[in-house]
């Protein structure tokens, strides 16, 4: 199975791209092929199963993350799609939880050309990598391989 990571982020080495690592790693040790793909760059992608991902800034997913989505729509059709956030918001409690599923999640899974097979919200950080998100990524990848048909 070929599986896509694509994904941006406006800091280079800082959380966005921790989490693709760790899910990349997870990926390949279950047997999966895996490219990775910062959303700007991405031009005709042919894959078993993607997963689209974006950080959060100023209450908003990046916009070429949205604008992948809306121009690979013809890509993702009917392939299994999964879409990550990485945010802090989630820090103020439960009553971000509507918040981030508003303004986070939903203008990435309304682009999409189908329903989403799984939706993951980590937790990011500013300046120290946060280590206890590794197993959280990883266990995510686990799961959403076991929601999808392997070829
Ligand atoms: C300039 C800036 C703006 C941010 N705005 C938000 C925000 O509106 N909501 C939120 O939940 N997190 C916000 N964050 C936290 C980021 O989502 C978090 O730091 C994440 O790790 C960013 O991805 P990166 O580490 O790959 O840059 C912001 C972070 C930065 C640096």
């Amino acid at each position: 199975m070929k599986s896509c990571i694509i994904y941006d982020t406006k800091r280079e080495n800082r959380a966005a791209e921790h989490f693709v690592r760790w899910m990349k790693k997870a990926l390949e040790k279950a047997g999966a092929e895996v490219g990775i793909y910062r959303a700007a760059d991405a031009e005709t992608i042919d894959c078993d199963l993607f997963i689209i991902g974006s950080p959060i800034y100023y209450e908003r997913p990046m916009k070429t993350v949205l604008d992948f989505i809306e121009s690979h729509s013809e890509d993702l059709k009917g392939k299994p799609t999964a879409i990550f956030v990485i945010c802090m918001a989630q820090l103020f409690g439960n009553p971000t939880k509507r918040h981030i599923e508003r303004y986070y999640i939903t203008p990435l899974v309304d682009r999409l050309p189908e329903k989403p097979v799984d939706i993951a919200v980590f937790k990011g950080w500013l300046r120290k990598t946060d280590r206890d998100q590794k197993e959280i990524a990883v266990n995510w990848i686990i799961e959403l391989l076991g929601r999808v048909p392997w070829k």
